[in-house]
């Protein structure tokens, strides 16, 4: 765990952004325009369209009453009928063109001058819809001129024409067109606006609500999303949100728990220093006592005391989870284990037999305090797993060895007893982890191992052995180049 992660996190409210439009009224702007876009797309070409057919309606009207006036006997009409034909056909001239000659099949009321002409034969669907709207946009009374293919021999005819009349029909169209038009749109807008906002809008809400309400209080569990049994990716998000926020819960409760914990720790370590100390004020005095066996163990129960106060002082003041760096050096072991035996009450306990396989002179780079530590542990627990089984057929050893491979130190301590149980070999060196067995806090093998990885080393159960044989490997210090070729120029 890193310093800072054991700070306590103070929440620094984040300043919210001014509330603007939500994802609902995103998309309702949205939806306005896009229904606009499609009432022009519609309306362009359907205007265009209609003003075409009724151009080419007059053309057939005026084909047909060509037909009539052309048959007539020696080419006279009646002047009353020729009016009638052209009121019927909304018209106020027909012409034909055969050949070389241009015939007026019938006028009434032609004006002195033609406002506009329009050739029906070279329409395309752009001047279509440039001429639509020219005439729509045009006010006054002019009279158009439209020119299209005849039928028979003629080569094309030609009917002149009032505005006024298709400009109001182009008007009731396009009214008619686009209140039909606005309407099938707004529906549709309606209809996509409102399933956009039940299939996205409101789960996104619920995503965001969830995520604000937990990060105001990110220990309850109450904050916590159900997930809905969609399948597509909110479907996914709204699981995977509710799947981070249930661990993030559980390891902010574990570390409300822990820091509990570090804290009862602090307060009982200050306090047993405390009676330490004035135990081994008496421990002084105890020493001045002549009796020699007082004066045998005064100095091995100082000892003892002095090494728990400073344990005691270190973690205290050090404060923390973690253990302070090792002090290494080069240290004999035989002495420490001699130690750890007293310590450990195993140099009286005639029960227990004390093998050590030592190679002569065996020195490791080490901390002697924490090694001291990882040892007394490994002992200890070795003592009482015998302890636990006192009715075997098996004599109670335990045994510690050790003997060095190059750069490497290794020691092992095996005992006789019942061996690590299965359930504990699991999370054998993780804290907490015991197999039940009373008085046990799971704590021993965890300190040992962090302990002996601080020295760049490793901890391991060895499979296979009677009883329970723990391994620690300790590598030497890499050899600093530099300071050896120092000391080289030195000498
Ligand atoms: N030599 C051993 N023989 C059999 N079981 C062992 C041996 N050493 C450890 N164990 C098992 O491993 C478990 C964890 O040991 P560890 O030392 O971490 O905790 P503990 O001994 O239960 O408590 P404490 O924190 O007081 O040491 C023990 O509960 C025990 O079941
Ligand atoms: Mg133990």
């Amino acid at each position: 765990m890193s310093a800072t992660a054991d700070q306590p996190t103070t929440k620094v409210p984040r300043p919210r952004p001014p509330r603007r439009l939500g994802l609902s009224g995103k998309l309702l702007l949205l939806t306005i325009p896009l229904v606009m876009i499609a009432e022009v797309l519609i309306y362009v070409p359907a205007i265009a369209n209609f003003w075409m057919n009724r151009l080419n309606d007059r053309l057939a009207a005026a084909n047909t009453a060509a037909l009539v006036l052309d048959a007539a006997p020696l080419g006279m009409v009646p002047d009353s009928l020729a009016r009638q034909i052209l009121r019927s056909i909304q018209a106020r001239a027909v012409a034909i063109k055969m050949g070389q000659q241009r015939r007026l099949l019938a006028s009434a009321d032609l004006p002195a001058a033609i406002d506009h002409d329009i050739d029906m034969r070279e329409m395309t669907v752009w001047s279509a819809i440039t001429g639509s709207f020219e005439m729509m946009l045009e006010s006054g009374h002019e009279v158009i001129r439209v020119i299209g293919p005849a039928s028979g021999d003629a080569q094309f005819i030609e009917v002149v024409t009032d505005e006024q009349p298709l400009r109001q029909a182009m008007f009731r169209f396009s009214r008619n067109l686009v209140v039909v038009s606005l309407i099938i749109a707004v529906l549709t807008a309606a209809l996509v606006y409102l399933a956009l906002h039940f299939l996205f809008v409101r789960p996104m809400r619920r995503l965001t609500a969830s995520l604000v309400g937990f990060h105001e209080d990110p220990e309850s569990s109450a904050r916590i999303i159900v997930p809905s049994q969609r399948g597509d990716e909110i479907g996914v998000a709204e699981r995977e949100l509710s799947d981070m926020q249930r661990d993030l819960v559980s390891m902010l409760h574990q570390k409300s728990r822990l820091a509990a914990l570090g804290l009862a720790v602090s307060k009982i370590n200050h306090d047993l220093r405390n009676l330490l100390a004035s135990a081994q004020l008496i421990s002084d005095q105890m020493a001045s006592v002549p009796d020699p066996r007082v004066q045998r163990f005064a100095p091995k129960l100082m000892r003892s005391l002095e090494r728990a106060i400073a344990f005691c002082q270190s973690t205290l003041s050090y404060g923390r989870v973690q253990e302070a760096a090792p002090d290494r050096r080069m240290m004999s072991v035989e002495p420490i284990v001699a130690e750890v035996r007293e310590t450990a009450g195993l140099a009286s306990d005639a029960s227990i037999t004390w093998i050590t396989a030592i190679e002569r002179g065996l020195a490791v780079d080490a901390d002697p305090d924490q090694l001291f530590r990882v040892l007394l542990n490994l002992v200890r627990n070795a003592a009482q797993a015998l302890e636990s089984n006192p009715n075997s057929d098996r004599p109670m050893q335990i045994r510690v060895s050790g003997r060095r491979e190059g750069a490497v130190a290794i020691l092992e301590v095996s005992d006789t007893g019942p061996g690590v149980p299965q359930k504990a070999r699991d999370h054998l060196f993780e804290a907490f982890q015991t197999s039940g067995r009373p008085g046990g806090s799971g704590l021993g093998l965890a300190i040992a191992a962090e302990l002996v990885r601080a020295h760049g080393g490793n901890i391991q159960l060895v499979e296979g052995t009677i009883g329970a044989t723990f391994r620690i490997v300790i590598p030497d210090r890499p050899v600093e180049l530099l300071s050896i070729r120092n000391e080289r120029a030195r000498a």
